[in-house]
């Protein structure tokens, strides 16, 4: 199955949006395996963005992102990663559409909110390096024939 990782970033859990963010795919119809709120380490936030390692706003974006508590979250469904960066939205917040987590709520890039895993491979690799085994749990919501035939 689909997996996407997916996180509130420390201004989305400063600001309290953290309750609309997760109701955005609540209500998409896509299935919650994991959540918690945690602080993340310099390691593991160099980790998760490795792929930008050479890029001049790094340094910045580490500092970011261990700014404070994010909200980890991995979401299962058919389509669900290229859906969650839909609606997420554009990287830059000012090009985002409006009707987007980025678009509605956020202004600059360096303060974007949110974080979505850009393949299905990235999906799995970033759930298995925020979560640990026992916090993943998989589990059929009652509503699940109401969702697909
Ligand atoms: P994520 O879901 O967080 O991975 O964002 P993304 O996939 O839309 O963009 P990307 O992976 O290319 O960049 C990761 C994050 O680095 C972005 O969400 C921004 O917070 C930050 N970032 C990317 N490009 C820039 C930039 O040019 N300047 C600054 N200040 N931050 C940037
Ligand atoms: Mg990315």
């Amino acid at each position: 199955v689909e997996e996407t990782y997916v996180m509130v970033k420390p201004d989305g859990v400063q600001r309290g949006l953290v309750g609309e963010i997760i109701s955005r795919f609540e209500k998409k119809g896509f299935l919650l395996k994991g959540l918690k709120l945690f602080q993340c380490s310099k390691e593991l936030a160099e980790e998760h963005y490795k792929d930008l390692k050479g890029k001049t706003f790094f340094p910045k974006l580490i500092d970011y992102i261990t700014s404070g508590p994010v909200v980890c979250m991995a979401w299962e469904g058919v389509g669900v990663v290229a859906s969650a960066r839909k609606l997420i939205g554009a990287t830059n917040p000012l090009q985002a559409e409006p009707g987007t987590i980025r678009g509605d709520l956020s202004v600059q890039m360096g303060r974007n909110v949110v974080h979505g895993s850009d393949s299905p491979e990235n999906g799995k690799r970033e759930i298995a390096l925020w979560f640990k085994e026992g916090e993943i749990c998989s589990w059929v919501p009652v509503q699940a024939p109401w969702l697909r035939e």
